[in-house]
């Protein structure tokens, strides 16, 4: 080569790089930045539930238990969207399950585990803003319960024949890798073998059951969006009711072999439970899912919880009741088809739930909802603390139930029955499946009866102190 050619040459790949520079130089500010998601979702009392940069859309959960060593073997899948450009991203998972293998899009991720309850996925190549991405999780171990000083016992409880998971608030993590925080619904397949002779159960409806050297596999579809702390499995000796409401819509129910003793007790609570979903309905409007139920089991966690469309009810708290099975089953509307964005608007369920167990009384034991406030009002002895923001270890105290039912007698006293019943089937209506605010709230209610409620909503669920009527 000449050096005059040389020099050409030279120029030539001086000028390309120049203009390859350039180019890349020009397409700077568009070249992608990929960044780890947040580890926490921002809820104040919660911080480090649920995470940021991904919206689930679908778990997957398999899942085999061994009533003899209480041990799970589990594979999760989640169906996720990047909702940023992600170079990394957390899950929920915690407690002493150990993890043996975890892909994204099918390729081995690397992971590490941090505090006590994120597990870090840093991918082999960051992920879109706006992909799908596919994160399956294979884990195994004996699940360790949560047992909060002021929250009581979560998440995966092993009783004597088998083990029932309640997530509220903060239980999902420990048995599966999950987005923690109530405003990541997503829809959820549940498929958990057991050895042959017990039975599980799950939210929403069964799929096929299928057998397999002394094993049974059951599966169960959850086809509508659901927080995780509404997630619900139960493995045991159940006696299983199935039935359909008035309605139509299927009905299964179980009652705990070992506590299954008064004769007709699991058609009282199927019938029950069908009865109480109808009358509901007619309510709050049409029912938000695809099947109902209940669960009565010797749980020993002390209360039931309205997981999505089939409560749990812990036989030390409960008796098949009606005005519990209205409080459960009214949660189906309030709580969880639509549910808080944070924990500090928890009385927008269990205020509405108790307001259900009200209208049951006087509807089918004729106590006035006037007498059942008046009674309330008079005896409720604590009027501290604010109704729409209580603090972390009071979510579940009598102020978020009983003054957030109160809260909407004061309501339907101001606004009057015809508002307020539009209120109570419309507010569920127009945010099904979805997440919402004390704000959302008032602000709903203003513009249903063109009336401004700030002041009285203040005076109800931001001040303290005894309203005055
Ligand atoms: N949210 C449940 C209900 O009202 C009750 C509940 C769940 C609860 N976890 C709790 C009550 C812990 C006391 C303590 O249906
Ligand atoms: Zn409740």
């Amino acid at each position: 080569m000449s050096r005059c050619a040389y020099l050409l040459t030279v120029c030539a790949l001086a000028l390309g790089l120049v203009a390859g520079t350039n180019l890349t130089a020009s397409a700077t500010p568009r070249v992608p930045v990929f960044s780890p998601g947040a580890p926490g979702a921002g809820d104040p009392y919660f911080p480090d539930m649920g995470n940021g940069g991904y919206d689930v859309s679908h778990y997957d959960i398999r899942l085999a238990f061994d009533p003899k060593t209480k041990a799970i073997s589990a594979t999760t899948t989640i169906l996720a969207r990047a909702t940023q450009n992600l170079s990394r991203f957390n899950l929920d998972f915690q407690g002493p399950l150990k993890i043996s293998k975890l892909s994204v899009n099918g390729r081995d991720a690397s992971y590490a585990r941090s505090g006590a309850q994120e597990l870090v996925i840093t991918p082999r190549h960051g992920l879109w803003r706006g992909s799908l991405f596919r994160v399956s999780v294979t884990y195994a171990g004996v699940p360790r319960k949560i047992d909060d000083p002021a929250l009581g016992l979560s998440g995966w409880v092993a009783t004597k024949d088998g083990a029932v998971a309640l997530n509220q608030p903060i239980g999902a993590a420990t048995y599966y890798p999950v987005n923690d925080t109530p405003d990541d619904k997503a829809t959820y397949t549940q498929t958990i073998t057991v050895p042959t002779g017990l039975t599980v159960l799950a939210n929403g409806e069964p799929g096929l059951t299928t057998h397999h050297g002394g094993r049974t596999t059951f599966r169960w579809n959850m086809r509508r969006p659901m927080a995780s702390e509404l997630a619900m499995l139960a493995i045991g000796s159940y006696n299983v009711t199935r039935g359909v409401t008035a309605g139509g819509l299927p009905n299964i129910t179980a009652i705990g072999k070992s506590i299954d003793t008064v004769a007709g007790q699991g058609k009282v609570f199927n019938q029950t439970t069908a009865r109480v979903i109808q009358w509901e309905s007619s309510v709050y409007g049409r029912y938000p899912f695809d099947s109902t139920g209940g669960i009565l089991a010797d749980v020993g966690v002390h209360y039931a919880l309205e997981t999505q469309s089939r409560p749990v009810y812990d036989q030390r708290n409960s008796h098949v009741d009606g005005d519990l099975l209205a409080h459960e089953l009214g949660h189906q509307w309030f709580g969880d088809s639509l549910t808080p964005v944070h924990w500090s608007d928890i009385w927008l369920n269990e205020g509405f739930a108790t307001y259900s167990e009200w209208l049951y009384q006087e509807k089918f034991n004729g106590v006035p909802v006037a007498k059942t406030f008046a009674d309330t009002y008079a005896h409720e002895d604590n009027w501290t603390g604010k109704v729409a923001d209580p603090g972390r270890d009071a979510i579940f105290d009598d102020l978020v139930y009983n003054r957030g039912a109160m809260t909407l007698q004061a309501l339907r006293q101001k606004i009057g029955d015809r508002a307020f019943f539009q209120v109570l089937r419309d507010w569920p209506t127009t945010h099904r499946y979805g997440n919402v605010s004390t704000q959302t709230f008032i602000r709903f209610v203003e513009h249903l009866t063109h009336r401004n409620l700030t002041p009285f909503f203040q005076t109800w669920l931001y001040k303290p102190g005894k309203p005055t009527l």
